[in-house]
């Protein structure tokens, strides 16, 4: 049971007893082979209840969905559902260890997409119609409009499209939340007007998701938290990392390329990412905004610093602590925070027009400045593109950040040529790692791979990276290369586990 009188608080919409239904009713309208939408982004904000039923009765007889989310979801679902093996397709990103094993082994199909254009297909019917949206609530306006929870993501259009949508009314979602989010739906093309987002704080929207009542199958009164972030502390390389980024863009400022505001920021998840954002704190920078994706611990230390002025984004993941302080002072947040869909955090025709500075993590680089970030040794996927892609093409200042090592120097992050390909040198304009920064803009490819090799690669990569630099350069090319030895880096972590043939071995002085 729950408790009536706060859930009457929270749907205000005349008929929502009507459609009271428990997670296990509502689960049985999807029937195998649907395709769902699901709210949640980057481990916020997703629907707990339904999808956790779903996966118990796949668990009991075949059924097997296609599951589109904004991002990652949290609670363990992608998890649970592919254990209960529920799902047969899956898009467009992910973070989970069993859900990427069945990736990797072909058992579930992955549409890796850029994270602003799934509902555009969706909406253009690029992909099959969807059969039921179950969205995450805090509220129901008077009007059967979805007052969304931490994360708006793709919610808005997969509630909008949706043949039936099932909402969870989470009691523990913060009542406060109501009034943060923008809904905004770009028209149909061709006709569609400018988005009019012109700085990071417009608000060009509805507080709430507009549906048609009629499409409510289902409410679930629910309770639950998301998943914490599970970002860490900067330990020395990554704080090197945000050191780098945070002394150039000190001197773009003395020079006169940048004001202390910088420009609207994004900044991808994970560590490194966060650690730079934190970092800004310290430096001489003052009313900054963030137009980004997925706001984090370090966006309300900013804001607490009183460095950030304004933060756009889609999702709220924060850390157990962090969530703690924002939750319970919201209040203190509400005028310099707002929630959009990520077909609008993310738009590229936004991103170019307020041109922002994009910080995105890589898997490795090339000694070019080609980026992979979604396929180990190019063939086993990770996570996904995410909104890396959306913003590196369309910023006027495109950052990725790496360790020039991974496992323990098994691993050059900087390879002659990268295995997978998902921002080429083309988007790309500063590479940092724990060793310097390369500014790249401006440079020819023979010039970036000497800013490359010398500023970022790790001291016992560099000289076979000089030495397959000289040799590509013997062949000639705009872009040089010697094509047989291009993958040789990767060809010796299928074959021996690691690149250390590639090593400078200071024991014999000599690179192997
Ligand atoms: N080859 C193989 N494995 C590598 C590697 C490489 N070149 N570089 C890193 N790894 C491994 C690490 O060892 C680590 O493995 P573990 O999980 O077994 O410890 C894992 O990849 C993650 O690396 P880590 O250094 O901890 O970085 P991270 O957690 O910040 O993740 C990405 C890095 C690239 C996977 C992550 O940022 C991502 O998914 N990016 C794509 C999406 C994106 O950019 N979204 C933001 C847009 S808003």
């Amino acid at each position: 049971m729950f408790d009536e009188d706060l859930a009457s608080q929270r749907c205000r919409w005349p008929q929502w007893r009507d459609k009271l239904r428990t997670a296990e009713e509502a689960a049985a309208l999807i029937e195998d082979g649907m395709t769902v939408g699901m709210s949640g982004f980057t481990r916020a904000g997703e629907a707990k209840a339904v999808p956790r039923a779903l996966a118990e009765r796949a668990g009991q007889a075949p059924l097997s969905i296609t599951l589109m989310t904004g991002a990652s979801l949290g609670n363990d679902l992608d998890k649970l559902l592919t254990e209960a093996n529920a799902l047969s397709r899956r898009m467009p990103f992910q973070v989970d260890a069993t859900l990427r094993r069945a990736i990797n082994d072909g058992r579930v199909m992955f549409m890796d997409q850029h994270l602003s254009e799934t509902v555009e297909l969706l909406r253009n019917r690029q992909l099959a119609e969807m059969d039921v949206a179950v969205i995450e609530a805090c509220a129901i306006t008077e009007d059967g409009g979805i007052v969304p929870t931490t994360s708006v993501g793709n919610s808005a259009s997969y509630a909008i499209l949706a043949n039936k949508v099932i909402i969870e009314l989470n009691l523990d979602s913060p009542a406060a939340l109501e009034g943060l989010h923008d809904i905004y739906i770009p028209q149909m093309r061709p006709t569609r007007t400018p988005i009019p987002v012109v700085a990071a704080d417009s608000r060009i929207g509805t507080p709430y998701i507009p549906i048609d009542p009629d499409s409510i199958a289902a409410i679930v009164v629910t309770r639950g938290k998301d998943s914490a972030s599970t970002v860490q502390p900067p330990d020395a390389d990554t704080q090197r990392i945000a050191n780098h980024l945070i002394d150039f863009f000190a001197d773009e400022v003395k020079i006169g390329r940048l004001t202390p505001s910088l420009l609207p920021l994004q900044a991808g998840i994970g560590n490194m990412a966060n650690a730079v954002m934190s970092g800004l704190a310290e430096g001489p920078f003052e009313h900054l905004t963030m137009y980004s994706e997925v706001l984090q611990d370090s966006t309300f230390d900013l804001l607490d610093s009183g460095k950030l002025d304004f933060a756009s984004g889609c999702s709220i993941t924060l850390s157990e602590e962090c969530g703690e302080r924002v939750w319970n002072n919201i209040d203190r947040y509400r005028d310099r925070l707002v929630l959009r869909p990520q077909e609008l955090s993310n738009h590229p025709g936004i991103v170019r027009r307020l041109g922002g500075i994009s910080i995105n993590t890589a898997l490795e680089m090339d000694i070019y400045g080609n980026v992979n970030s979604t396929h180990v040794s190019g063939t086993r996927m990770m996570n996904g593109i995410g909104g890396s892609g959306d913003f590196a093409r369309n910023a006027q200042l495109s950052v990725f950040v790496t360790k020039s090592l991974a496992k323990g120097g098994d691993i050059s992050s900087i390879v002659p040529f990268v295995s997978h390909v998902d921002h080429t040198e083309h988007d790309v304009d500063i590479l940092v790692t724990e060793h310097g920064l390369a500014d790249l803009r401006g440079l020819a490819p023979r010039e970036r791979a000497v800013q490359v090799i010398e500023r970022c690669v790790d001291p016992s990569y560099r000289p076979a990276l000089h030495r397959y630099f000289a040799d590509a350069k013997k062949r000639g090319g705009h872009t040089p290369h010697c094509l047989e030895q291009a993958l040789g880096w990767h060809v010796a972590m299928e074959e021996e586990g690691h690149m250390r043939r590639f090593r400078y071995d200071a024991t014999a002085d000599a690179v192997s």
